[in-house]
């Protein structure tokens, strides 16, 4: 991202949250294809901020760009597989329908939306105890 010229930002909280359990290799996976999305399709806003907090019972991580979001037409169909919007960036579409499944698999839930003030939020909720 540096080389990119994007600004990734992460600022813990002051909370140590529990362990989780889960399969890491495969939340990896996740992490890795929302910023990869945050940056390929929202890197013109050079910035990414990332958070995870604690929502209930849930831990939640929340990825937002500053790009031009997701067009609303298309919100509807971003996890579906092989769907690719009207973004240019490289890639075959797969990404949000494998992150989406992962999620579910944790008991969980991925949602991608448009941000207040312009980009897109990925929110991925995942519950403390199954
Ligand atoms: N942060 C984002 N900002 C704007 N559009 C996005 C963002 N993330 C996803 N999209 C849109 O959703 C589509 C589907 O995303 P997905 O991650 O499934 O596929 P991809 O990134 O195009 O390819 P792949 O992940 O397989 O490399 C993208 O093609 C893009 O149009
Ligand atoms: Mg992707």
């Amino acid at each position: 991202f540096r080389q990119e010229g994007i600004e990734l930002r992460y600022e813990p909280g002051e909370e140590i949250l529990p362990p989780i359990s889960g399969d890491p290799e495969r939340l990896k996976q996740v992490f890795c294809n929302v910023l990869d999305n945050a940056a390929k399709h929202g890197g013109a806003g050079r910035r990414i901020d990332a958070s995870l907090t604690r929502e209930g019972t849930n831990q939640v991580v929340r990825v937002r760009d500053y790009g031009p979001g997701v067009p609303a037409a298309e919100l509807p169909y971003v996890k579906q597989k092989f769907y690719k919007g009207s973004s240019k960036a490289r890639g075959s579409g797969i990404g949000l329908a494998v992150c989406d499944e992962i999620v579910r698999l944790h008991g969980g839930t991925f949602d991608i939306a448009n941000a207040e003030g312009g980009g897109a939020v990925v929110t991925i909720c995942i519950p403390e105890k199954e």
